[in-house]
């Protein structure tokens, strides 16, 4: 295998469960990068927005949550845990009742701009793989390397469904699969509509469809891509 890169900034874009961050943990495996999920960050701010009752209607209220927030990563057992004022959210954020709520958060300016800020600051130095909706296009415009991941949303819905039911997250016997897929629906609508840094496919980003490729192949194309990049 040729030399792997240092000090790049990789961007992953797409549209929920499109298998962004199973191809985004690969690759930063395999090169011996950071891996920076910023869903998380985004699902961790609405389960504070949900548990405080905070009126998202509110800019008052929104800039004081956002002046009395701190959000870190921590490894913890192996496995990146996103801390919330220095508390552990990674088990609170998965389930339907913070997805039926992140898009509507994550349409606030005022979110996105910390957040954003947060994510450069994070990622500035390289040698990092970051997953979400506008890495490529807003949080680092000049990446050396923006892929873009796709799936059907039927075969997004599938894989989400057995992801909770697997996790048993929810607790939740009776969960449809309809209602997974309803949620991912409304939620590509919402994020790829919102006036601020909606999801949109950036002009120099390299097409990835999941449902084409086998894991390892995904693994083997992305990495050669990667290469062939940093070497043009
Ligand atoms: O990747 P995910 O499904 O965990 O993301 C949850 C939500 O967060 C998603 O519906 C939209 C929002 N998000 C965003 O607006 N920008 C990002 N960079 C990452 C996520």
């Amino acid at each position: 295998m040729q030399k792997i890169p240092k000090d790049l900034i990789i961007a992953i874009d797409g549209f929920s469960s499109s298998g962004k961050s199973t191809i985004a943990k690969d690759i930063a495996k395999t090169m011996c990068y950071k891996y920076l999920d910023t869903g998380s960050m985004y699902r961790a701010l609405t389960y504070k927005i949900l548990k405080n009752n905070i009126n998202i209607q509110d800019p008052t209220a929104i800039k004081q949550m956002l002046d009395d927030t701190k959000i870190d990563f921590q490894l913890i057992e192996g496995k990146n845990h996103i801390l919330l004022d220095g508390v552990s959210v990674e088990d609170k954020i998965r389930g339907l009742e913070v997805a039926n709520f992140v898009s509507e958060v994550s349409t606030i300016a005022q979110i996105r701009t910390f957040l954003v800020k947060l994510q450069q600051e994070i990622g500035k130095k390289g040698n990092i793989v970051m997953d979400g909706r506008d890495i490529g296009t807003v949080v680092f415009p000049n990446a050396d390397v923006k892929f873009f991941i796709s799936a059907s949303l039927e075969t997004r819905a599938k894989r989400r469904y057995k992801e909770l039911k697997a996790k048993s997250i929810d607790n939740n016997v009776n969960l449809l699969l309809e209602e997974v897929e309803a949620n991912l629906k409304k939620r590509d609508k919402i994020d790829s509509e919102r006036a601020h840094s909606p999801l949109k496919v950036a002009d120099d980003a390299i097409l990835v469809d999941t449902e084409k490729f086998t894991k390892e192949e995904q693994l083997d194309f992305v990495i050669k891509k990667i290469i062939e990049h940093t070497h043009s």
